[in-house]
C-alpha cells in the first residue's frame, strides 16, 4: 500500500469511529449528544484525523513546542499520562527519535500511562504504570540507561469524580508526583511542561516550580478549550542540587 492510502484508510477508520459514536448517539444521554455533537464541530478533532495523531491534544504540544521550543532533535524525553499517544507522537518527530533526519542527533521518548499505550517507534512505553510508584520511577530511570531527561512533559489528568475540590486535590498530588520524578531524572537545565487546572491551587503550584526552575510561565495554547480550566506550566532552566 502506498503511504497515501495507509493514511486514507486510517482516516477512514477514524471517521468510520465517529460515525459509529454518531448512530449511536441516538440511544445516548444529551451529555454524550452534545460531547459527539463538539467532536465533529471540532477542527482539532479534524486536523488530528487529517494528520494522523492519535487525539486532538497534539496540537497544544506542538503549539506550546512552537513558541518555547524545547523538543529539539538529540533531547530526551519522559511524557506523563502518555495515552493515547499523541504526544508521544509529537516528541518523537521533533526528537528525531527515530533518526528519520540522519544528519540530526537522535532523542528518545519514554511514555507512561496508567492505560495501554499502543507502540510506537521510537518510543518505549510503560503501560498501565502508576507515575506516582517509586517502582515505575525506578523503570523510567532505568530505561533512560541511568542517564537523564532534558525534558519531562506531564498532561496527566485523574479520573474526573465530579467532586471539584477532591480531583484538585488528586491533579496536586499527580504534579507533585511529576516534580519527584524530576528530582530523579531531570538533567540541570532541563525542561517540565505540566498540565493544571486554573485556581487557587495552581499559583502553589507555580511558586513551588518558581523555587526549581528559574524560568516559569503559565501557558494556554489555542486547541485548549476556552471552556476549560486548563493551563499548562512551562518551567525551564531546573537548578539541579
Ligand atoms: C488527557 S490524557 C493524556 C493525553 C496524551 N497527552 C495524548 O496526547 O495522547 C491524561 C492521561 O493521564 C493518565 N494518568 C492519570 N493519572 C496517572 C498516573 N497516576 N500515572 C500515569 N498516568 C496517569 C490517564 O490515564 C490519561 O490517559
Amino acid at each position: 500500500m502506498t503511504h497515501d492510502v495507509v493514511k486514507d484508510t486510517m482516516i477512514s477508520r477514524a471517521s468510520c469511529r465517529l460515525f459509529h459514536s454518531t448512530v449511536t448517539c441516538l440511544r445516548k444521554t444529551p451529555a454524550e449528544k452534545r460531547w459527539v455533537a463538539r467532536q465533529l464541530r471540532d477542527p482539532f478533532v479534524k486536523a488530528a484525523q487529517r494528520e494522523n495523531y492519535r487525539c486532538r491534544s497534539a496540537f497544544k504540544l506542538l503549539e506550546i513546542n512552537e513558541k518555547h521550543k524545547f523538543l529539539r532533535p538529540g533531547v530526551k524525553v519522559v511524557d506523563c499520562g502518555a495515552a493515547p499517544g499523541a504526544w508521544s507522537q509529537v516528541a518523537v518527530h521533533q526528537v528525531n527519535a527515530t533518526g528519520a533526519n540522519p544528519e540530526a542527533p537522535v532523542g528518545f521518548v519514554v511514555g507512561v500511562d496508567l492505560l495501554h499505550i499502543s507502540p510506537l517507534p521510537g518510543a518505549a512505553f510503560l503501560s498501565r504504570s502508576d507515575i506516582l510508584e517509586p517502582d515505575v520511577q525506578a523503570r523510567i530511570q532505568r530505561l533512560l540507561l541511568g542517564g537523564e531527561a532534558h525534558v519531562i512533559v506531564s498532561d496527566m489528568a485523574p479520573n474526573a469524580s465530579g467532586i471539584r475540590e477532591l480531583d484538585q486535590e488528586r491533579l496536586v498530588e499527580l504534579c507533585r508526583g511529576v516534580l519527584c520524578l524530576a528530582e530523579k531524572v531531570l538533567c540541570a537545565g532541563g525542561t517540565l511542561l505540566c498540565k493544571f487546572w486554573d485556581g487557587a491551587e495552581s499559583n502553589l503550584l507555580r511558586n513551588r516550580l518558581t523555587e526549581a526552575f528559574r524560568d516559569v510561565k503559565t501557558v494556554k495554547p489555542l486547541a485548549s478549550r476556552k471552556e476549560s480550566s486548563e493551563i499548562y506550566l512551562l518551567a525551564k532552566h531546573y537548578y539541579k542540587h
